[in-house]
């Protein structure tokens, strides 16, 4: 029996999609195997040459379905007398690009249906982009409604050579064009009478013959190690999970990063002497050599993979929220989840045009080239060459929610001349000479509402305590290194990120440092508290109501942006999200400056400083 048969159908209703598939199933007498079944068979095949892998991708996609989230993709599964098949449906319209993007990640194969009294449309060329980006290789143009042309041959030639004219910028495996009724079931099942010229396969035969074959290095060994174990000097073994494919006794292995190579001389699988190890088994691996593996190496027989920290990806984004560059998300890629931002978008692409456009975010149902760094040397590979281990997804630090989705274009090299230079005078030695324990306490809330006459007091107290201190400030940080950044989202993430680097390099210095931001992302300041690390970093929220800021108003800018003359004023015009688990919480307008400091100094400072 052939191996199962992934694919996508495109267009819209008016399309006849839903005819299409009606038609295929009834002619053929198909029936729908039931869902059980259906996963029955999914898992039967699972364990075979990697003829379902449901790539991370969609697990992570599935995993927001099961958050909640509704991505608009309706599975079919069935089965004829030679295979079966999974069809994924999803809707037409424009602003599904992502339930077509989701579906065409699981697919290796897309049904593309055109009206033949429409002929091509955009919405066509969207789809062919969409699929071909996604990692789809193999296509079907059905050209729909030959009925209503009274089979016109010549119109159905004239579509099919501007189809292959647009289809020639992709990097397309397999084309075939069929001329096709779903009403009248012409060319579904069976040849039609109607177009003698068609000398081709009928659909259904069609996909039931098809070879698409899985992307060469999808059921290759991969192993991250987690630990190196050393019970006796005679012992040395490996231990991970097994993440894909299959390893055995005798088999050569690469040991990544670098380029040395082993054997595989022993394998144990629950203190049990094993054979053969496969995906998601606990085991340890003895090889035939002493070879240079730690903690986060990686054992594979997949001689492409690379493990890096920075790459470039095509990205779907799918979040109300937007992409700005800087930002932190969790990245899932291929086996590993890290922390991870777009350092730079290098264009989005217009999916109706393929023209690719500047920009420095990307809005839901966008897509877009961008260059990621992630905060750990990671083992991948390039989409093209390996699905599972170069798809991608982004997971919102705060919502848990997915983001985005990519696929991974290749792996980018950092700058061969910048290394990371190792002093003598560590940032330990330096905290000892001081005898304090370094931190960054990070004031955040509305303007006005006492962060920095907060932040000022408690750097005096701990000033003539004998600790050595200093304080960052929102606007005297914007008069000079952020002089440049305003207050759009992006220029806020950016002012952040800047910001979590100074305190952490203040830090390093054996400082403790006050920094008083509005913050008003809570995925900023998570990401400042990834830069500055979490055992450093202790959450002020200044939680004073908006009603006593905007009374104060120190500053007139209340009024100033409650008179239209500021845009995306924190609170008035732009957003303000509390943190979630801060620290500590103090109300300015409840207690005096003293009392409050000296809250915060004696709950979550004092603990944290003294030697
Ligand atoms: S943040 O949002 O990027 O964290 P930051 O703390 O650096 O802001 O700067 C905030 C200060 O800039 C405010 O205290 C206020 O004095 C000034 N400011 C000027 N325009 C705005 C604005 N649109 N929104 C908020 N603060 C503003």
């Amino acid at each position: 029996m052939k191996p199962l048969l992934k694919f996508i159908t495109c267009g819209s209703v008016d399309d006849g999609k839903s005819t299409l598939i009606g038609h295929m199933l009834y002619d053929a007498k198909l029936l729908f195997t039931d869902q059980i079944k259906a996963l029955e068979l999914e898992s039967k095949l699972g364990s075979r040459a990697g003829n379902i892998d449901y790539s991370l991708l969609l697990d992570g996609l599935m995993a927001e379905r099961e958050q909640g989230i509704t991505i608009d993709v309706a599975y079919r599964y069935f089965t004829s007398s030679h295979r079966s098949f999974i069809v994924a449906d999803t809707p037409g319209h424009e602003e599904y690009t992502r339930n077509m993007a989701v579906g065409a990640s699981a697919a290796d194969l897309a049904v593309i249906l055109v009206d033949v009294t429409q002929g091509l449309t955009s919405q066509t060329k969207r789809h062919l982009r969409i699929c071909a980006l996604m990692g789809i290789r193999h296509f079907v143009l059905a050209v729909n409604k030959m009925d209503l042309t009274g089979y016109d041959r010549k119109h159905f030639e004239e579509i099919k050579t501007n189809f292959e004219h647009m289809a020639a910028s992709f990097n397309i495996a397999s084309l075939q064009v069929i001329p096709i009724s779903a009403t009248e079931g012409d060319n579904i099942t069976e040849n039609s009478s109607h177009t003698p010229w068609y000398t081709g396969l009928p659909l259904l035969p069609y996909l039931e013959l098809i070879e698409v074959g899985q992307t060469p290095a999808q059921d290759q060994f991969v192993m991250p190690v987690q630990r190196v174990s050393r019970p006796n000097h005679e012992f040395r073994g490996f231990q991970g999970q097994v993440e894909t494919g299959t390893v055995s006794i005798g088999e050569e292995l690469q040991i990544l990063p670098g380029n040395e190579s082993a054997t595989v001389e022993s394998l144990l699988f629950a203190d049990e002497q094993a054979e053969e190890a496969s995906a998601g088994q606990p085991i340890t691996v003895q090889l035939n050599k002493e070879v240079d593996v730690s903690r986060g190496s990686v054992l594979t027989t997949d001689k492409n993979l690379q493990v890096n920290d920075m790459l470039s990806a095509s990205v779907l984004w799918m979040d109300d929220r937007p992409l700005h560059s800087g930002r932190n998300y969790l990245i899932k890629i291929g086996t590993r989840t890290v922390p991870g931002s777009v350092m730079k978008i290098k264009h989005k692409t217009d999916t109706n045009t393929g023209e690719k456009l500047p920009a420095d975010r990307i809005y839901k149902n966008e897509l877009a080239e961008c260059e990621i760094s992630l905060a750990e040397r990671i083992p991948f590979d390039k989409f093209s060459a390996n699905a599972s281990m170069g798809s991608m997804i982004f997971i919102d630090r705060v919502t848990n929610m997915t983001s985005g989705c990519g696929v991974v274009e290749r792996s980018l090299q950092r700058s061969k001349n910048i290394e990371w230079q190792k002093t003598e005078i560590t940032p330990d030695i330096r905290a000892r000479q001081k005898g304090q324990v370094p931190l960054t306490i990070w004031f955040t809330g509305l303007s006005g509402s006492g962060k920095t006459t907060l932040a000022n007091e408690i750097e005096k107290r701990l000033a003539s305590a004998g600790y050595h201190t200093t304080l960052l400030d929102g606007d005297n940080v914007r008069h000079g290194l952020n002089k440049d950044l305003g207050f759009n989202e992006g220029d806020r993430v950016e002012n952040i990120r800047r910001i979590a680097e100074v305190a952490r390099l203040m830090n390093d210095g054996g400082l403790i440092t006050l920094a008083s931001f509005i913050s008003p992302y809570e995925s900023d300041r998570e990401n400042a508290r990834e830069i500055i690390g979490n055992g450093q970093f202790i959450t002020v929220y200044v939680n004073t109501p908006i009603e006593v800021c905007e009374q104060r108003d120190t500053k007139g800018l209340y009024r100033k942006a409650r008179a239209g003359e500021i845009t995306s004023f924190t609170g008035v015009t732009g957003p303000y999200e509390a943190p979630s688990h801060p620290d500590i919480t103090v109300d300015t307008a409840q207690y005096s400056v003293e009392d409050a400091a000296e809250l915060i100094l004696s709950e979550v400072i004092r603990p944290k400083i003294s030697r």
